[in-house]
């Protein structure tokens, strides 16, 4: 699929680095969701790019279970991008060169993440908070990366705090220290997820620098995907809690730019063949026993906004193993199937704005940060 502009013309090729992408549409990072598998099931259902979860700099845990399969990206799609996050410039160079040997092809610097366990050790958006510290890292880390000529990456927020939206001057002077695409999340650190993203300081980054931009915050419909590309000029548009069991927007929000309609929901059958294989997926990483445990919260976003989804929930969250787990779900879309062809249309909202996934959202990234 080509690149799309709010217009549904496809003005531009997309590219990072060498890597051209298959279009403008990517799934956002996020810890403990965007994992390989939800990764993979992205991009087969319409997403253009995904970024890895983060990894630590912190060498100390890269042998932990975590991390090594935050940073196994056996069978994965290139380009294969791995967010590092980190508060000590060699710390993160060297982070990147052993992601580098695994696999990675595109390294992304995490400052946009606002969670405490990394907060307060100083990385996420709170290096936002100490510019010269920020571009330590930044240069670092290009250069770590320079020599296997992998491409570096950046994904911040608007600022600190509503009096020191410094994104401009960041982004600034990371297209200048050589990194090749910067995502800007429309909300400070202090912010969290509470309020509305604003789309004006991403529209201020993308007129002043001459690399890829990416907008993102609360995108959850492929009209606000078509208004957002507008208004802020962004080269592409990032997607994290909207397509929480909801993978599929991705193809919703590509038909809709490129042709100004809407597809149908997908069929009952189609969502319970798909997450069958998400789960499938998801056991062969993760094992038994965290799988099935890690897999509740993602059938969990499948079914929220689903007639009996909430009860089925409760009930499924009791299983403990492989085989139970998916009977359930099989169970659970048969049923459903009985009574419709399709998910009801205004079903497909559980990582949108204001429900309760959405107010749990910072909680869950405080929790699954590494
Ligand atoms: C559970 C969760 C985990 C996240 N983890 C990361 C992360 O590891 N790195 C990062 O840069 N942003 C992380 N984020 C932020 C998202 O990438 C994204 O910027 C944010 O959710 C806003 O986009 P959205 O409104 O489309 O969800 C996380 C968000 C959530 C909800």
């Amino acid at each position: 699929m080509p690149p799309f502009s709010a217009t549904g013309s496809t003005p531009f090729p997309m590219n990072i680095g060498p890597y051209a992408l298959a279009n403008n549409l990517f799934v956002a990072p996020m810890a403990g969701v965007t994992d390989r598998p939800f990764r993979q099931l992205s991009k087969k259902l319409g997403a253009g790019y995904a970024v890895s979860e983060m990894v630590t700099s912190r060498r100390d845990l890269w042998d932990s279970l975590k991390t090594s399969r935050r940073a196994n990206h056996e069978g994965e799609d290139a380009p294969i991008a791995v967010q590092i996050a980190g508060t000590d410039a060699q710390m993160m160079a060297d982070a990147a060169a052993y992601n580098i040997a695994r696999g990675a092809q595109i390294i992304d610097i995490n400052m946009g993440c606002p969670a405490k366990k990394v907060c307060n050790k100083w990385a996420g958006s709170a290096l936002m908070q100490d510019e010269t510290l920020a571009l330590q890292i930044v240069e670092a880390v290009v250069a770590a990366c320079a020599p296997h000529h992998v491409p570096v990456t950046l994904k911040m927020r608007t600022g600190w705090c509503q009096a020191e939206k410094n994104a401009l001057t960041i982004a600034r002077a990371a297209e200048n220290a050589g990194v090749q695409m910067i995502t800007v999340h429309g909300r400070t650190r202090e912010q969290g997820y509470k309020g509305a993203a604003e789309y004006d300081t991403i529209a201020a980054v993308k007129a002043a620098l001459r690399i890829p931009v990416v907008a993102n915050g609360d995108i959850s419909s492929p009209e606000r995907a078509r208004d957002v590309l507008a208004y802020t000029g962004a080269d592409a548009v990032m997607i994290g809690r909207a397509a929480q069991g909801r993978p599929w927007i991705f193809r919703e929000v590509a038909h809709f730019l490129a042709t100004g309609t809407h597809l149908a929901p997908p069929l009952v059958a189609e969502v319970e063949r798909l997450l069958v294989d998400h789960l499938r997926d998801h056991y062969t990483l993760y094992g038994e026993f965290t799988g099935v445990r890690t897999a509740r919260k993602h059938i969990g976003w499948y079914v929220k906004t689903l007639p009996g989804g909430e009860a089925f929930r409760g009930r499924m969250n009791l299983l403990e193993d492989c085989e139970a787990q998916l009977k359930a779900v099989s169970g659970f879309f048969q049923e459903l199937g009985e009574h419709m062809d399709r998910i009801p249309a205004g079903a497909e909202s559980a990582g949108n704005e204001n429900s309760p996934a959405k107010k749990n959202s910072y909680k869950n990234e405080e929790e699954a940060a590494a």
